[in-house]
């Protein structure tokens, strides 16, 4: 059996990615894909225990990457891996991209202590297990900062300063520029309809 894909999506918070991802799921679901939808932290009934505790508890900064690297692991052995393994299709909410956006980038933590726990959790003998298709979907902060106010109570990232947003969306950008095969950057301040015309053609090529 063919080995399925592996697509992530990111965006600073109030980018709009859950309006995407929904969108998104209805349009591969009507190729006849077998789709595994899931997110990050979390996916796992662990993985969802160690979200509560990461998007609401403070914490040292080690811990909140240990946390999410932990979190991976669980979701990669019980989830995303058996998925693949399987011939489905992983659609993932976030995955290593926002570590390096918002660890990094906004927490400022060094890059290269990732390298070793990217290893650790993604590395096999033939490279890292990576998306195969990772979009960011893209706003300027004013843009985001305005989609959050006042929607619902928000989590311990949300609630940070507009520079840590400014730090976290350069930090995937950054991302972005350095693995332009894989991730895709859309212009999501755009309408809807403009959006979404981008991403069937992208789905298109993708599902080629
Ligand atoms: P979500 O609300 O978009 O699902 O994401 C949960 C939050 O977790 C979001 O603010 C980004 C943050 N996050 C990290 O800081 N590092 C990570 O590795 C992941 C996966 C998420």
């Amino acid at each position: 059996m063919l080995r399925g894909r592996f697509i992530s999506v990111e965006g600073i918070d109030g980018a709009g990615k859950s309006t995407q991802l929904t969108w998104l799921v209805q349009y591969l679901q009507s190729r006849q894909l077998v789709l595994r939808q899931t997110r990050e932290p979390g996916g796992t009934a662990l993985g969802e225990k160690l979200r509560v505790l990461l998007l609401n508890d403070e914490m040292h900064l080690d811990t909140e990457a240990l946390l999410m690297f932990a979190a991976r692991n669980e979701h990669l052995q019980q989830v995303i891996l058996p998925a693949l393994a399987q011939g489905e299709w992983v659609l993932c909410d976030r995955f290593t991209d926002a570590t390096y956006a918002y660890q990094c980038g906004g927490r400022g933590l060094a890059v290269e202590r990732f390298a070793t726990l990217e290893q650790w959790v993604q590395g096999r003998e033939h490279g890292l297990i990576e998306p195969d298709l990772t979009l960011i979907f893209d706003v300027p902060l004013e843009v985001s900062q305005a989609r959050m106010a006042g929607t619902r109570v928000l989590d311990r990232f949300e609630r940070e300063q507009a520079d840590f947003h400014s730090r976290v969306r350069a930090a995937y950008l950054q991302r972005a520029a350095q693995n332009p095969q894989r991730i895709r950057v859309i212009d999501a301040s755009r309408s809807l309809e403009l959006i979404q015309t981008e991403l069937a053609q992208l789905m298109d090529e993708f599902l080629v």
